[in-house]
Formats: C-alpha cells, structure tokens, sequence
C-alpha cells in the first residue's frame, strides 16, 4: 500500500481510501491491486505483461493507452545514477505517467499547481496515473529497486520537459511507509 506525506502540513495518510481521495482531488488516479499476480523473481518481462494482460487492457481501453513494457531497476543496473539523474527534478510529460509497481518501491513527488507538494511511496501492487503536464519528479528508495509496468500513449511523448523551479530541492527524497520502519524505529 502507497504512502502519502504532506511535508508542508506534517501530515501522512496510510489509508487507502483517504490516500484514493486526496490523489484524486489533485488528479491524480490510486489504485492498489489486490490480489497481485504471483511471479516467480526471475519473471521475465513477457511473463509480467502476460501475467497482468488483462489489468493492462482495461486501463488501455480506459485511457487510450497504446503500450505496455516493463521497467526493471536495480542497483547494478548500467548507467542508473544517469537514468535517475534525468527524473529526479521537477519536470511534466506530454502524456500520462502510468505505472503499476510490480516489485520494489520509488518515491513520486507531485507538485500540484494549487496546493502543498506531496509525496507518494509506491509499493508492489500500486498503480499510479500522474496526468499529462502534471509537476512532478521520482525517487528511488534506498534499495534502488523497482520493476514496474508502464502504459504509453506515445512513447515519444514521455521525453521530460523540466520546469527548473528549484523546489525539488526543498524536498528530502525519503520513502515512507509503515511496513519500512526499522526495528530502531528509523523509517528509511
Ligand atoms: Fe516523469
């Protein structure tokens, strides 16, 4: 289950319908999939697609979504600092960010144009739809792991347009959530 922390009002919602309904009012579509399919570790991305094919087509008929890939993070991955570098300032996209976490987790930062900057932890089973010209950046949490599915309209569309407003910066990139807090009682 997602995470939603309102650094500006010291407040976070770990409820599924309270984080479905403040998303929604700021545009932003939560869903949390239960239960998710099971795959083995080692699944390959044809096995996710064909695993999760028929969430996939009814979030394709619902949002005009053309195609499907899978994206597979992890810390050895060649070239990551780069690939995260290119998302972890504020920028929009010419079409929705859909993604549904496989495995993993990330940190979303939503920056809504009226209203204090939120954050999203994403987990296995959460699908998250951040609209076309939405502020936003991602995190990866401190594990640097994720494999998630992602819904395209136009893949050329998804090339990030930065506002180069500073406030990312403003913004610790901590993940919350209540299953990551250590036995000191650290949350990483
Ligand atoms: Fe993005």
């Amino acid at each position: 289950m997602a995470t939603v922390r309102i650094p500006d009002e010291d407040r976070t919602l770990t409820q599924e319908h309270e984080i479905r309904s403040y998303l929604s009012g700021v545009g932003i579509t939560y869903e949390h999939w239960t239960p998710a399919h099971v795959l083995p570790d080692g699944a390959s991305a044809q096995e996710v697609l064909a695993a999760y094919a028929p969430e996939i087509e009814r979030l394709k008929a619902a949002g005009g979504y053309v195609a499907a890939d899978v994206i597979d993070v992890a810390p050895d991955t060649p070239g990551l600092d780069t690939m995260l570098n290119r998302f972890s300032t504020e920028h929009w996209h010419d079409e929705d960010e859909v993604r549904f976490i496989v495995a993993g987790r990330g940190l979303f930062h939503i920056h809504p144009r009226e209203g204090n900057v939120l954050s999203v932890t994403v987990e296995a089973g959460d699908l998250l739809r951040v609209p076309r010209g939405t502020w936003h950046w991602f995190d990866l949490c401190r594990e640097k792991r994720i494999r998630a599915i992602r819904l395209f309209q136009d893949p050329s569309g998804w090339t990030p347009h930065y506002t180069e407003s500073g406030t990312d910066r403003h913004y610790d990139p901590v993940c919350f959530g209540p299953s990551y807090i250590a036995p000191g009682g650290a949350i990483s």
